[in-house]
């Protein structure tokens, strides 16, 4: 299947003796069906020559900003408009920092800076330069800002230590890359998505919640749409705009939240359960605000919790019932408690993520560990909305796999 097909990639390169791979690289894009235009800093130049670059790619390849016959041919704004995506491979560490500083001193930098396509670097460096602090808060920075980073692996590198900093195989850039576009893997299919923390409330002006924002459950009904889904999402009370095509429903309450995906599954062939409801729910709802010359220091307040109705194993028991994909907060023991959680809910398929030291919840980043029955896939560090299309990728995939199988 030509997993690119159509697409524009601007392959950009940089400095680094891993340039020679940009070669097979740029024929392995083409391969799977992607146009190329590629742009050498000067440093890549030293390393592989433009001429082979142009000739597998069957352009000219750009590499000073200040070019006058090639501005003419295609001025640089005109060039970070073309592509569906950018693909700088191998990125350099010093290309690394210059765009977390947002320069714009050569081609390429300026190109990353202007285009509006998703950009995406496959580092390729020397170990002490990948593991250096400054490299490392440069990543974070741009991985914050939607950059992805493909890569890199450990292994043996042309300085001749070993460890992390080899640029990662181009079937796998490939893959990458091809996940970061949007499908129609879910044309027709209605997905129901839930998302943020619920409130208990305790009394009128008092309540207990968790410290979930949306944000991860928001990027899964937008990574739907973006897939041809028709999605409703049902959410706990976040701050978030409602993502474009998205029809919401606002509940408050683990009851709430309860009552509506209970009235919207049987319209709905997916279910992501991707909000952190409440497991317990206070017992009694005082009318009055709690005094608290009502309670004694020696004895405080006790508040009694009861558990609340387990919507994705209730779901799970039903004949008619939709695929059901979880999420599992985990602090602890995280695969092997995710791994139950799969099973107990029975589930179809489970994203794991550990949210031990302020991981996950109310960032702009996040990892996850699928596993479905039989499979499983780690997504590594990334901004929720990449994560998110990545996760929507496997879910379309698995969906497929499991529709067909109760079709035949
Ligand atoms: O919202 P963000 O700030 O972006 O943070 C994202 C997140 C950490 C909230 C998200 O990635 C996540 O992990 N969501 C699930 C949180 C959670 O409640 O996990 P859990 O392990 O307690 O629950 C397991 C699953 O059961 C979840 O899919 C949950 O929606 C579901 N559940 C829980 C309780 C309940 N009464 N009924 C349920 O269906």
């Amino acid at each position: 299947m030509k997993q690119l097909s159509g697409k524009r990639v601007l392959l950009g390169v940089c400095g680094s003796i891993a340039a020679y791979k940009s070669a097979e690289l740029v024929r392995d894009l083409r391969d799977a069906g992607a146009e190329v235009r590629v742009v050498m800093t000067e440093a890549a130049t030293e390393f592989i020559t433009p001429l082979t670059l142009q000739a597998l790619s069957g352009h000219p390849v750009r590499t000073g900003l200040v070019d006058t016959a090639a501005e003419a041919a295609m001025g640089h704004i005109e060039l970070a408009r073309w592509p569906d995506a950018v693909l700088v491979a191998p990125a350099s560490a010093d290309f690394i920092a210059r765009l977390a500083q947002g320069r714009a001193d050569d081609l390429l930098a300026a190109l990353c800076l202007a285009t509006r396509a998703p950009v995406a670097l496959a580092p390729a460096m020397n170990a002490g330069m990948w593991e250096n602090a400054a490299t490392r808060a440069n990543i974070d920075k741009l991985t914050r800002q939607g950059v992805a980073f493909f890569g890199p692996v450990s292994g043996a590198l042309a300085c001749g230590e070993q460890g992390p900093g080899r640029m990662i195989d181009n079937r796998t850039i490939i893959d990458k890359l091809a996940a970061l576009f949007p499908s129609a893997a879910l044309q027709g299919v209605a997905v129901l998505v839930s998302a943020g923390p619920t409130r208990e409330a305790i009394d009128p002006v008092r309540y207990l919640s968790n410290r979930s924002s949306g944000k991860m459950g928001f990027a899964v009904a937008a990574a739907a749409v973006e897939a041809g889904a028709q999605v409703t999402l049902i959410s706990g009370p976040v701050a978030l705009p409602t993502p474009e095509r998205v029809k919401r429903v606002d509940v408050i309450s683990a009851a709430q939240m309860y009552r509506a995906v209970m009235e919207h599954a049987p319209a709905h062939q997916i279910f992501v359960a991707a909000a952190a409801v409440a497991d317990f729910v206070p017992q009694a709802f005082a009318q009055q605000k709690l005094k608290k010359e009502k309670f004694s220091a020696e004895d405080g307040f006790v508040l009694r919790l009861k558990q609340s109705p387990d919507i994705l194993a209730e779901l799970a028991g039903r004949e008619q019932r939709p695929f059901l994909v979880g999420f599992a907060a985990e602090t602890e023991s995280v695969e092997q408690n995710g791994c139950a959680k799969l099973q107990r809910k029975k589930l179809d398929m489970i994203a794991i993520n550990d949210v031990s030291e302020g991981r996950g919840f109310d960032r702009d980043e996040n990892e996850l560990l699928v596993l479905w029955p039989g499979g499983r896939a780690r997504l590594e560090l990334a901004g929720k909305g990449r994560l998110a299309r990545e996760l929507m990728g496997l879910i379309a995939d698995r969906y497929r796999e499991h529709y067909e199988k109760n079709t035949t």
